[in-house]
């Protein structure tokens, strides 16, 4: 199955759909790749690395292609043709598409009996997470967006002190805490501003404070959560309470960024005129949300302008000013994509699968969007009604299982206690306190929640050690009797303990590090 990768058209767009490395990984799912001359020069991939990668180099990269892979949807060309009209017949594209606001094209795409995938519908769900090129090219956005508020901010955005004077932090306001207002958050903190942010939905506040933001609380009984991560229209008298915050906010921040968005809908107006006359002069805000309106009224999409000496940024194209990064993430989440549906060999657009079926357009000319609606979940059954009371019949109790909470260990353990206490010293004293050991620690370790096993772990590690150091006075004895065997015992298993968590914890360590 043949790729094509033509050269994309949009404006000042530097990205390229497939990188040298990735078309690798295209060619081991048993593709082969044709690559546009200078498709990739913009992203810093010149032809050669595609070469040298073994795809092929063309001049036209859509003829003659099975499998269509761009970042834009296809545009009309001043003066010349639609691009679409470059699809063979039957063909499939995959790209960014927007369909919702793109009819025209999918009616051009349909009339060839185009197969289309959106990567902007691939649905929002931990298994998509790899294939997801909206949340990746947010990311890219909202770290962009600080390298941009920081260009123009006329301060440092860490606390300075020089024998010249010393300078506080930059105070940055981040509205919305989504992939790209965390990744903004995750910036300017790692170039040591003071962030605050906001945001509808009250479950990121975990995630802003571990970024080492602070949430501003509004006093207000709402919640935005519209699920999947997404945000809901919120009522008017939230949104007040919300923009009188952001008012308050104007006289003390420097940097603004917003990045609040409504899948579907226009950028709600949320930071307006009069706040960002409110803003010191020399401060900067960076509108994410440009291109759906700008959550700022007086932000212009794709320019940068001055209002009473505050800077407004409204690039569009934030991800294609940082190309070689976006590019990449881009190739893979396609690649990972085509993987899904099974590769060259295996290609299937499969409708049970929830991923194919939420990006899938068209299928060889056939509107297949919007994806059926998931059903859903099956209510909870019902409290069963009350049976009638049967005759009275005689009835033998069931034996109830033996139920090991705290009440009966503590029991268990004095009646141990109890006949250790009677029966003479030594080793009977010795087993009453390992019986009990056993059964404290079993109840203990057994009722750790999931999020403190690795602290617990530690603990453990520690008791094995301790538990060495006694194992080894006993087995270092010099006689072979029962308490130097114990030892050797003890010795044995708290080195397995021990080696266990040693190697457990490198395998942790495995997965964070990187390549
Ligand atoms: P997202 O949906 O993950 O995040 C948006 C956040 O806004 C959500 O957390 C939501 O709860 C919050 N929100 C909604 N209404 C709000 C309100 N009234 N007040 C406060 N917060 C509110 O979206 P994502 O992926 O982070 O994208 C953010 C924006 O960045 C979008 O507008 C997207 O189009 C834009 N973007 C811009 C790019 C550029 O080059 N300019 C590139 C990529 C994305």
């Amino acid at each position: 199955m043949r790729i094509g990768v033509p050269n994309e058209v949009s404006g000042s767009e530097a990205r390229v759909a497939v990188t040298p490395d990735v078309a690798k990984k295209l060619q081991k799912l048993g593709f082969t790749v044709a690559v546009e001359r200078g498709a990739g020069v913009g992203a810093g991939y010149p032809d050669k690395a595609f070469a040298e990668a073994g795809c092929e180099l063309v001049d036209d990269a859509w003829t003659g292609s099975e499998l269509v892979l761009k970042v834009n949807p296809p545009r009309s060309l001043e003066g010349e043709h639609h691009e679409a009209d470059r699809l063979p017949e039957g063909a499939t594209l995959v790209s960014l598409v927007d369909p919702a606001r793109n009819k025209d094209l999918l009616e051009r795409l349909a009339a060839r009996k185009a197969t289309l995938l959106a990567l902007d519908q691939v649905p929002r769900i931990t298994r998509a997470q790899s294939m997801d090129v909206l949340s990746s090219m947010a990311n890219i956005a909202g770290y962009r967006a600080v390298v941009e508020a920081a260009a123009c901010y006329g301060g440092f955005f860490g606390a300075q002190m020089t024998a010249a004077g010393k300078s506080p932090p930059a105070r940055v306001l981040v509205i919305g805490a989504g992939v790209a207002g965390l990744a903004a958050i995750g910036a300017a903190r790692a170039l040591g501003a003071e962030v605050r942010a906001f945001d509808v939905r009250p479950a990121v506040r975990e995630q802003i404070e571990s970024l080492g933001g602070t949430f501003l609380m509004l006093d207000f009984e709402e919640s935005g959560d519209g699920g999947g991560g997404y945000a809901k229209v919120m009522s008017d008298e939230f949104i007040a309470a919300e923009m009188e915050l952001f008012r308050q906010q104007a006289d003390e921040v420097d940097v603004v960024i917003t990045t609040a968005l409504i899948p579907g809908r226009p950028a709600p107006k949320l930071f307006l005129t009069d706040m960002v006359e409110r803003m010191k002069p020399g401060s900067v805000v960076v509108d994410l949300a440009a291109a759906n309106g700008g959550n700022c009224d007086l932000t212009v999409p794709g320019e940068v302008i001055d209002h009473d000496g505050v800077t407004i940024i409204g690039y569009t194209d934030l991800t294609s000013r940082q190309p070689t990064v976006a590019s990449q993430f881009f190739a893979t989440n396609v690649a990972n994509l085509l993987a899904e549906a099974g590769g060259a060999e295996g290609w299937a657009l499969d409708h049970d699968n929830e991923i194919l079926r939420g990006c899938l357009i068209l299928e060889q000319g056939e509107l297949r969007w919007p994806p059926p609606k998931k059903p859903a979940p099956p209510p909870p059954p019902k409290a069963a009604e009350p049976e009638p009371e049967p005759a009275p019949v005689a009835k033998v109790a069931p034996k109830k299982k033996a139920d090991l909470t705290w009440p009966s260990v503590i029991i268990f353990a004095l009646g141990v206690l109890l006949i250790g206490g009677w029966a003479p010293g030594g080793l009977l004293q010795h087993l009453t306190v390992f019986v009990l050991a056993v059964f404290v620690g079993w109840q203990v370790i057994w009722n750790v929640s999931h999020s403190l096993h690795t602290p617990l772990m530690a603990v453990t590690n520690a008791i094995s050690g301790i538990i060495l150091v006694g194992g080894l006075l006993q087995a270092g004895s010099g006689h072979l009797d029962t308490a130097s065997i114990l030892g050797a015992v003890a010795i044995l298993f708290a080195s397995i303990n021990v080696v266990g968590g040693f190697v457990v914890t490198q395998r942790m360590l495995r997965m964070f590090r990187k390549g």
